[in-house]
């Protein structure tokens, strides 16, 4: 099986991303670790607890990471993914903190990346705090892990925050420049872009969240507050080229649990602009090799939709 570490902000998309890799037989979960984005520390945690309580597996360790960007001000999603982060539709029978582990996060992505040097895939769905963090405390953590799959940044510049800014790398743009700078194993980025590229119609969605099984009514019920964005026209004219369906971690995820669901990539060095007036946040292509940064990412170009469906199907039977 394909061992998986899991970093996340958890909202409505992370959720669906979690439940994606729960659902594939080829993979397994040695972990959770949460940071702070799209809500509140305690929200991320809960959410992630509330989701594998949903699919019985509170046995997968879940990791309370960094509450706070390295450097700025917090940024929440709340206007798309509720204060609560997961659609403001509260279960009042989720489980409670006392089930996250007391280890910190950073603590367990070092320890058990450790434990299985080289053979450790890692997903990154929220802002890269805790694997900036990581990588200061053991500078040897990037060599550790067989692949890194991110979601975050935009390739053309387009924001979706701010007017260059995509949220994950917005929100700690100091991070995702350690962590771009400096990581060394193959790193497949899906950008805002191509995540919505990647868009699915919305009569496909219709089908999908209405199978009647409890995980689909879960994804229904938590998609309902943002859809009132990704329907309308604020958000029509954010995506790229329309709207549509677009579950932008769902494809860093998609790509870590089967890989021809990438079917092309652009190998370049990226970086994060960090001062920018206008430009803080946003993902910087060295088409060039200007700045000889060591590792060249794959920017994640192609998307296998019909395999791509068929995770997606797989996560709410
Ligand atoms: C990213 O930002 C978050 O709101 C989503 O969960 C996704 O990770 C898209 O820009």
């Amino acid at each position: 099986k394909k061992l998986l570490l899991i970093d996340v902000d958890c909202g409505t998309d992370d959720a669906q991303a979690i439940m994606m890799a729960i659902a594939a037989p080829n993979v397994q979960i040695l972990g959770i670790t949460c940071v702070e984005g799209n809500t509140s520390l305690d929200n991320v945690c809960k959410n992630v607890l509330r989701v594998l309580k949903l699919c019985n597996r509170i046995d997968i360790p879940v990791f309370r990471g960094s509450g706070k960007a390295l450097i700025g001000a917090t940024i929440h999603a709340s206007d798309f993914h509720g204060v609560d982060g997961l659609g403001d539709v509260p279960d009042p029978n989720a489980p409670g903190l006392e089930l996250i582990q007391k280890e910190h996060a950073v603590d367990a992505l070092k320890r058990i990346t450790s434990k299985y040097p080289g053979q450790i895939s890692l997903v990154a769905t929220g802002p890269l705090t805790n694997l900036a963090l990581a990588i200061r405390m053991d500078p040897a953590f990037p060599t550790k892990l067989k692949t890194l799959y991110i979601m975050g940044g935009n390739m053309e510049s387009r924001g979706n925050t701010t007017a260059c800014g995509e949220f994950n790398f917005l929100v700690d743009p100091e991070a995702a420049n350690i962590v771009l700078n400096e990581f060394t194993c193959p790193t497949y980025i899906a950008t805002w872009e191509h995540s919505c590229r990647s868009k699915l119609s919305w009569e496909w969605y219709d089908q999908w969240v209405n199978k009647g099984t409890k995980k689909a009514d879960f994804i229904k019920k938590i998609y309902a507050h943002s859809l009132q964005f990704s329907k309308g026209d604020k958000e029509s004219k954010a995506l790229v080229a329309g709207p549509g369906f677009v579950s932008c971690d769902s494809y860093a995820m998609a790509a870590a649990i089967d890989e021809s669901t990438v079917t092309s990539v652009i190998e370049c060095g990226v970086t994060v602009e960090t001062c920018g007036k206008y430009t803080r946040g946003m993902m910087v292509l060295d088409f060039i090799d200007s700045l000889k940064l060591t590792n060249k990412a794959r920017i994640m170009n192609g998307c296998d939709l019909e395999k791509f469906k068929v995770l997606l199907e797989n996560t709410v039977k």
